[in-house]
């Protein structure tokens, strides 16, 4: 038995089958490589979903991890620790002032948004977008209008509603019940699409007509993954809640809403907690991560790649659409047959990327990667195609 056939095992028995593992265990990775038990190595181009953004076993965030999990790893928010409030004003310093809540994921970063936008407005209603995803407890899942993710779960939270992408739709849909709008700036779930930015000013305008908070999920698009720290810059939008997880740590479990000033003390003590939410390792290599996706280098580094990936996409066989930003890119293959290429790219290329649908690619390599790398990887995905 190999040591994949072991694992499969293992998962047949003891797991619940809520997801679909590629037939691949990882075990070491370095930068954008990752190696298999067998010491094959591969070229990331997913990041395990937008998570590990400075690559794999990045120096600043493997010394802060181990730095801060020798010295105290948990104390629970009855105390204070160091890392965390200093994150909280990284965080709030670098988009919208006001102060910081912290979770430990994205769906819960969104949950409690969703919960703040509805203590300011008692009984409001949450809108959102059609193509939007914004997580799978029951707040964020309200939220995410797709049938298949929603239905088996009915009935979801009531008062959400939710339109289609358009400036006439978004503005149409609030008035003075309504708590809030959320929108993800560049929409990744569903096949990365960059909303216009005349969409995300008809929210803006509406949720200041009436009241209500404007939320962007930056879960995904935010912390440099589009060519600016937040995505939302691109824009010049501003929200009054912004959500952020995923690469914020670059691997550790963690998730920020931060508050404009106006929102920033809507939550009194009892409100809303979680027993692990800004713990001190987490935040420790969040502010390491911060760090480095400031630094305009970088960012300027992440357009320029993003533009020869996308350009290079566009040159290959079969793809009849390259969407995105920055280094959060998508295609639609002429045919179909998305999920199948990227078995066939894992397996036959040492190629990591994913399928959104049955004809999209989705693209999210390490923001840290060089030309060579974006190179390497449309020829690979070349050959497959
Ligand atoms: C935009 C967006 N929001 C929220 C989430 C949920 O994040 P998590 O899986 O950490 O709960 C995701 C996950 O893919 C996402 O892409």
């Amino acid at each position: 038995m190999t040591s994949l056939e072991r694992l499969q095992a293992l998962e047949r028995e003891h797991l619940v089958p809520a997801y679909a593992r590629l037939p691949v265990a990882f075990v070491r990775g370095e930068g954008a490589r990752l190696w298999d038990a067998d010491g094959e190595e591969y070229l990331d181009f997913q990041t395990g979903l937008a998570v590990t953004s400075l690559g794999h076993g990045h120096p600043a965030v493997v010394t802060a991890i181990r730095e801060q999990a020798g010295r105290l790893l948990h104390v629970g928010n009855l105390f204070y620790s160091e890392p965390g409030m200093q994150l909280a004003r990284r965080l709030a310093d670098s988009s919208l002032g006001g102060k910081v809540h912290f979770a430990n994921s994205g769906t819960e970063a969104n949950e409690a948004a969703l919960k703040l936008a509805r203590k300011a407005r008692p009984k409001g209603t949450v809108v959102s977008l059609h193509r939007g995803f914004h997580g799978r407890t029951y707040g964020s899942l309200s939220a995410t209008p797709q049938e298949a993710k929603q239905a088996p779960f009915a009935p979801l939270v009531p008062g959400f509603r939710a339109v289609a992408p358009t400036a006439e739709a978004v503005g149409g849909a609030v008035d003075e019940r309504t708590a809030a709008v959320i929108i993800e700036p560049v929409q990744g779930e569903s096949g990365v699409h960059v909303l216009d930015d005349e969409l995300l000013r008809a929210a803006r305008e509406a949720c200041d007509r009436h009241g209500a908070a404007l939320i962007f999920d930056e879960v995904q698009c935010g912390l440099g993954r589009t060519g600016t720290l937040w995505a939302y810059e691109d824009a010049g939008v501003v929200p009054d809640l912004l959500t952020s997880a995923k690469a914020l740590a670059n691997g550790l479990p963690i998730g920020a809403l931060v508050c404009s000033p106006r929102y920033a003390d809507v939550f009194e003590p009892g409100d809303h907690g979680s027993t692990f939410a800004g713990g001190p390792v987490a935040c420790a290599a969040a502010l390491a991560v911060l760090d480095v996706v400031s630094d305009p280098g970088l960012l300027a580094s992440v357009r320029t790649l993003g533009a020869r990936l996308a350009e290079g996409l566009a040159a290959l066989p079969r793809v009849i659409e390259v969407r995105g930003r920055g280094l959060m890119l998508a295609c639609e293959l002429d045919g179909g047959g998305a999920p199948e290429l990227v078995r066939r790219a894992l397996r036959e290329q040492r190629l990591v990327l994913n399928a959104t649908g049955p004809a999209t690619l989705r693209l999210l390599p390490p923001l840290t990667i060089g030309a060579d790398e974006v190179d390497d990887a449309l020829a690979r995905l070349r050959a497959v195609l």
